[in-house]
């Protein structure tokens, strides 16, 4: 674009880091991506409802595991990073992006409650040249149906006046090799000005952009990806329990077929979906596609399939303990990991939850051991993290290793002859006839 294009001021101040970041919503994803944005050399305020979340902030402690206190400490002490409940402040910010939750209702319908209100703040102190960027994951049409007229309302024209993109979020949080820097970020504009400016400011923080037509063709490409992997767990899921049947071990049966080097990806088999994204993007899409008269089949397919994992999990107990004449009532059954995935503390959708809840209804006598969640509340009562030397001593009747933290020690819980139950092959090099795989 040229020097009098609409968007050459937005672009020479994020060439120059003259521009001043806002990122709304300092969760799983705001936090790195602020932190990542003050490094390159902007000055960032991260904005947020949950003065918890400022004040740490502030105070140059992290609350999320991959962004180390040491990393942000510095951001803020150089006063390049600080944290606001403070929304008027928005106006005076160059870029916005937003990263909101966006949950599901009860009846599996989108929620765009927090969307509609960091908008509503952004709106209030819309200004001539600001970029605005959403990153929440969201059906397709969010960005030019909901979030534009918004904007649009007191008479600025996006794309003109002020800039507007989408770009999904792509972090995997415990993830060591793809971080914020290495993962591509797409970017998809509300017209050609807002993805070059969009693009322009992610190209400062990430090693690869990669533009798309639209914020549409953006907001699907989220969604795509994330409904690829509910599909592919649910066909995998659905594989373990065929193979339970047929006795064969599947671990072993996707090891070996991995070794195809073209056409073939390993997904792994588990006791059910977690975190804020597999088991919930996908219905943002089936709604979007039901408003437009189609059913998606294989999304309610894998949910129904993934959904079903906690019960399987549930049997494999009930099997081990029969080897020993055990009921799954009365026996102490110990969880070895309760958060949704390895070396993160996040519990959000865990399904480590609902096979709490069927152990507790078949009677069970329940604790649990994480490093990253140090207690969890469960039907009204606190249950606390027991350290292994306690949990095994004397061993439980039945542990079940729901995630497979590196932390764990491994050949303690296997030398304790406590029976396993398996659901991740943390125990992948251990045999025993006293350890149950999925
Ligand atoms: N966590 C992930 O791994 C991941 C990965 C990719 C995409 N996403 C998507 O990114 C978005 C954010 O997810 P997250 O995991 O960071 O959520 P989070 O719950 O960790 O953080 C969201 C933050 O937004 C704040 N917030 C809520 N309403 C607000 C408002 N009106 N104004 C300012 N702040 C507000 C909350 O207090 C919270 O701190 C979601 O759409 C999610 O689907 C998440």
């Amino acid at each position: 674009m040229t020097d009098n294009a609409p968007n050459s001021g937005i672009l020479e101040r994020i060439r120059t880091r003259q521009a001043r970041v806002g990122v709304i919503g300092l969760g799983y994803v705001g936090l790195p991506l602020a932190v990542e944005f003050a490094s390159q050399g902007f000055d960032v305020t991260g904005f947020d409802v949950d003065h918890s979340k400022t004040s740490q902030i502030n105070a140059g402690r992290s609350y999320i595991p991959d962004v180390p206190s040491a990393t942000l400490s510095a951001a803020v002490l150089a006063g390049k990073l600080r944290g606001t409940l403070d929304m008027s402040q928005l106006g005076e910010m160059d870029a916005i992006d937003i990263c909101v939750p966006t949950p599901l209702r009860k009846t599996r319908d989108p929620d765009l409650s927090y969307i509609i209100l960091a908008v509503e703040a952004v709106a209030a102190t819309l200004r001539r040249g600001q970029l605005i960027i959403l990153e929440s994951t969201t059906y397709p049409g969010t960005t030019d149906e909901v979030v534009q007229p918004m904007l649009e309302a007191k008479g600025l024209k996006a794309d003109v006046d002020f800039f507007l993109a989408f770009s999904p979020e792509r972090v995997d949080p415990g993830n060591q090799s793809y971080t914020t820097r290495n993962i591509p970020k797409i970017v998809g504009g509300v017209g050609p000005a807002s993805t070059e400016a969009a693009s322009a400011l992610y190209a400062t923080t990430v090693d690869r952009v990669v533009s798309v037509s639209s914020t549409r063709v953006a907001e699907m490409v989220k969604l795509l990806e994330n409904t690829f992997r509910a599909v592919n767990i649910g066909l995998v899921n659905e594989i373990a329990l065929m193979c339970n049947k047929m006795d064969i071990g599947v671990w072993e049966v996707i090891d070996a077929a991995k070794t195809k080097p073209f056409g073939f990806m390993p997904f792994y088999p588990g006791p059910g979906l977690g975190g804020h994204c597999i088991p919930i993007d996908p219905f943002y899409l089936s709604w979007k596609a039901r408003q437009n008269g189609f059913e998606c089949r294989f999304i309610e397919l894998a949910g129904h399939v993934n959904a079903s994992m906690p019960q399987y999990v549930v049997e494999r107990v009930a099997a081990a303990l029969n080897t020993v004449r055990k009921p799954i009532n009365g026996s102490r059954i110990h969880l070895f990991g309760v958060a949704y995935k390895r070396d993160v503390n996040d519990m959000r959708e865990s399904p480590a939850l609902d096979v709490l809840e069927l152990l507790h209804k078949g009677g069970a006598e329940l604790s649990y051991s994480d490093p990253f969640v140090p207690e969890l509340r469960h039907n009204g009562r606190m249950l606390r993290s027991a350290d292994l030397a306690t949990a095994l001593e004397p061993p439980p009747d039945c542990g079940v290793i729901c995630t497979d933290h590196s932390l764990f020690d491994y050949d303690a819980i296997v030398k304790s002859g406590t029976l396993l139950v398996d659901t991740r092959n943390a125990l992948k090099t251990y045999q025993s006839p006293t350890i149950f795989r999925l």
